[in-house]
C-alpha cells in the first residue's frame, strides 16, 4: 500500500508570488542570472537540496541540548557515536561542509603527477583535487553517459576501466578512488552495491584506498533495496553499513542526508592519515571535537543522521522526485531519465531547437521559469561549462540542462504539480524567446556572477 510523509507540518514559513511585473523587474535588476535574485521573490526555490531541507521537531529540540564547550563537548560525542554508527569508521573529523572536508584530505593527498579516478568527481571535489596539482579522473559506466537510457544503476563505476587505470599507473600513483553516493553530476543516479564491492576488491588487490563522497548515502542505498534483487529484503540501516564496510574511508557533505542546514564530516579507517590531517583541521576548521560547527548544529546532525536512514522517510523523499518527475513530463518537458534521488533535470535542447548553445538554451529555459511563476532552478549548460576557443568559436557544454532539486521536507506534492505546470506553459510559449548574450562574465566560474541581456 502506497504510504504519504511520515510527518505532518507543525510550523510553516510564508512564500509569496510576486507579480509578473515585479519578477520582470528582478530578472532585468538580476542581469538574467538566477544566482542573483533576492530569495524572498522566489516563490518555490528548487536551486539546491543542499542546506535548504527542514528540520523535524525532534532536531530542534536536540539544538535546544547543544554543549558549546569548545573541547570534547557532549554534543561532540553525540555526533561522533552518530558518524561511528553508520559509517563504522573509528575515526571522524567534523568540517562545517563537504568541500571543507575535500579541501582537508585533498591538501594531503593530492600532488602533481598523481590520478585520483571516480564515478563522476562532484565539480567542489575535482576543484580542490586539481588545486593540489592531480588530475581527476571520472570513469562512470557508459550508460551513466547518456541522458535518456533506462539503467537501474548510471552511477555505477566502468570496473573494466578502474582495473586498467590501476593496473597502467600502479598504488604509487593514486593515492585514493572515490565514488560518490548517489552520482550528483550524472543526475542523483545510484550506484549498486555489487559495483561499490568490485570497485572496492579492485583497489584493495591493487593496495589502493577507496572512499566514498557519501553526501546522499541513504537515498543511495533506498535505490539499492528497491532495484538490486539481493539486498531486497534488507534493511536501509544494514545495507548502509554494508556500503560502508567496503570504503576505507568517506567525505560528506551534512547539508543533504544529515537532514542539517550546514555541516560535514571525514570518516577514516586509518589512524595515521587521521592524525595527517588533524593540523589542517585545526588550522583550517576549528578543534578537533567541533570542525567549524556549533555544539547545536553537531546535535541537530546527529538526529538528522537517524531519521534520514527511516525507511518511512526514503520512501516519500525519493517517491516524491519520482512523482515530480512524472509531472513534468506529463506537460511534454521532457527530462533526463530514470529520474535521480534529489532532482529533476530538464533537457532545454527540444524546448528550443532554433537557439544555438552561445545563446544558451539552458539559461533561457531557466529564466522563463522564474518569469512565468517564481520558480528558480539552476541551468548546468553552456553558461556553466561552455568555452571560447582560442580561434574565436565557441565550444558548447554537451548537453543543455536544468537542474530542479527538490530540498528535503519541504515542499508539498501541490507545490510541485504547480511546477510542472508552470514548465508546461514555459513550453508552450518557447516559440517567443529567442536567447541571452553576455554582458559581463567573470574570469572563472562564469554562472554564477555573470551578467546577461536577452537577445533581441
Ligand atoms: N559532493 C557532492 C556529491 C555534492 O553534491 C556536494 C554539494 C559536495 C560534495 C560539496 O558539499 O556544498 O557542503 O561543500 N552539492 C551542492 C549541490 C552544492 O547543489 O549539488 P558542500
Amino acid at each position: 500500500m502506497w504510504q504519504p510523509e511520515p510527518y505532518r507540518i507543525k510550523m510553516v514559513e510564508p512564500i509569496r508570488l510576486p507579480g509578473r511585473a515585479e519578477r520582470e523587474a528582478h530578472l532585468a535588476k538580476a542581469g538574467y542570472n538566477l544566482f542573483s535574485i533576492p530569495a524572498e521573490a522566489v516563490f518555490i526555490d528548487l536551486l539546491t537540496d543542499s542546506g535548504t531541507g527542514a528540520m523535524s521537531d525532534r532536531q530542534w529540540s536536540a539544538l535546544m541540548r547543544g554543549d558549546e564547550s569548545y573541547a570534547q563537548a557532549r554534543s561532540w560525542f553525540r555526533f561522533y557515536e552518530a558518524v561511528k554508527g553508520f559509517t563504522g569508521m573509528e575515526h571522524v573529523l567534523p568540517c562545517h561542509q563537504g568541500r571543507a572536508g575535500e579541501n582537508i584530505l585533498f591538501s594531503e593527498i593530492s600532488k602533481p603527477g598523481l590520478t585520483i579516478p571516480s564515478n563522476n568527481h562532484f565539480d567542489t571535489t575535482r576543484a580542490n583535487i586539481e588545486f593540489y596539482g592531480a588530475e581527476a579522473l571520472d570513469l562512470v559506466v557508459a550508460e551513466g553517459r547518456d541522458p535518456h537510457k533506462i539503467f537501474p544503476f548510471k552511477g555505477n563505476i566502468d570496473l573494466g576501466r578502474l582495473e586498467d587505470t590501476l593496473k597502467k599507473l600502479g598504488a604509487a600513483k593514486v593515492p585514493l578512488v572515490m565514488c560518490t553516493v548517489t552520482n550528483n553530476t550524472g543526475g542523483g543516479q545510484p550506484v549498486s552495491l555489487a559495483n561499490i564491492k568490485g570497485a572496492s576488491e579492485i583497489c584493495h588487490k591493487h593496495g589502493v584506498p577507496f572512499f566514498l563522497d557519501a553526501c546522499r548515502f541513504a537515498e543511495n542505498a533506498w535505490f539499492i533495496k528497491q532495484r538490486e534483487p539481493l539486498y531486497k529484503d534488507k534493511s536501509v540501516r544494514e545495507i548502509v553499513r554494508e556500503m560502508f564496510s567496503c570504503a576505507d574511508g568517506a567525505t560528506m557533505s551534512a547539508k543533504k542526508d544529515g537532514l542539517g542546514n550546514i555541516g560535514g564530516f571525514i570518516a577514516l579507517r586509518d589512524g595515521d592519515l587521521a592524525r595527517r590531517l588533524q593540523n589542517s583541521l585545526i588550522l583550517r576548521e576549528g578543534f578537533l571535537t567541533y570542525g567549524g560547527l556549533a555544539g547545536r548544529d553537531l546535535e541537530a546532525l546527529a538526529q538528522g543522521f537517524e531519521e534520514v536512514q527511516e525507511e518511512s522517510y526514503l520512501s516519500a523523499r525519493v517517491g516524491q522526485v519520482a512523482d515530480f518527475g512524472e509531472a513534468l513530463k506529463s506537460h511534454g518537458v521532457s527530462i533526463l531519465e530514470p529520474v535521480g534521488g534529489h532532482a529533476v533535470y530538464l533537457d532545454a535542447k527540444p524546448v528550443y531547437p532554433n537557439i544555438p548553445a552561445e545563446r544558451f538554451p539552458a539559461q533561457t529555459l531557466a529564466v522563463a521559469l522564474y518569469r512565468e511563476g517564481g520558480v528558480r532552478g539552476v541551468e548546468i549548460g553552456s553558461l556553466m561549462f561552455g568555452k571560447k576557443r582560442e580561434d574565436g568559436t565557441f565550444e558548447p557544454s554537451a548537453m543543455e540542462l536544468v537542474r530542479l532539486a527538490v530540498p528535503r521536507r519541504v515542499y508539498t506534492a501541490s507545490h510541485l504539480s504547480y511546477v510542472a505546470e508552470v514548465a508546461g506553459e514555459v513550453i508552450k510559449k518557447a516559440g517567443q524567446e529567442k536567447g541571452y548574450k553576455l554582458t559581463y562574465e567573470p574570469p572563472f566560474l562564469r554562472h554564477f556572477t555573470s551578467r546577461l541581456a536577452p537577445v533581441s
